[in-house]
């Protein structure tokens, strides 16, 4: 009799041991993140754009220098600079992309247009002029940029004469 006791309490106990794990898993997963195996697969917008999306310019002499002209015909530089260094639009001449400078990124800039100012070109520039743009603008401070900037020196500023002290006041 006093076995079956024992037997009976040691199953008790065993179940208790069982149910306090339990609940500690339960503590954990409401507590945690859990931990949910996910696999990585192709990320849309990924690093290879589809070929459809690819530009037929690239590296084109002839569309580089119509990409400049038409950055000036359709007011472009209005908002990003004559040289594309900036104004109201951020600049395109520097490392700073913010929605991407890979050629397909840069055509969906201008053709679907950015939520912070920039309108939607797509509706009114054929796409193969768009294009024409993506390539201008890849060209920027490359040797191939049609039209670059003057150099300060090549202006006639002398480094230094805005902040000079006029010799009248030394
Ligand atoms: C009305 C002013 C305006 C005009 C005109 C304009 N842009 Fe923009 N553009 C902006 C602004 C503002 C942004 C930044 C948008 C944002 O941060 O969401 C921008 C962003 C961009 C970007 C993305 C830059 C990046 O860092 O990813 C590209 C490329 C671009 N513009 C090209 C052009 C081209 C090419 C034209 C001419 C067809 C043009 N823009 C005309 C205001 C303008």
């Amino acid at each position: 009799m006093k076995t079956l006791f024992y037997l009976l309490a040691l199953s008790g106990l065993i179940l208790a041991l069982a149910a306090c794990n339990r609940d500690n898993g339960v503590a954990v997963a409401s507590g945690a993140t859990p931990p949910i195996p996910t696999t990585v697969g192709p990320v849309p917008g990924g690093a290879t754009p589809p070929a459809a999306h690819a530009n037929p310019f690239s590296g084109n002499e002839v569309a580089l220098t119509e990409g400049r002209k038409l950055f000036n015909w359709y007011n472009c530089s209005g908002c990003h600079g004559g040289h594309a260094g900036g104004g109201m639009g951020p600049s395109l001449r520097d490392e700073i992309w913010l929605y991407g400078n890979r050629d397909d990124q840069i055509f969906d800039s201008i053709a679907q247009g950015r939520a912070h100012g920039m309108p939607a070109w797509g509706p009114k520039i054929p796409e193969q002029q768009i294009w024409k743009l993506v390539t201008y603008i890849k060209s920027l401070r490359t040797p191939q940029e049609p039209d670059p900037p003057l150099m300060p020196e090549q202006e006639g500023i002398v480094k230094g004469s805005i902040n000079s002290v006029p010799e009248a006041q030394k």
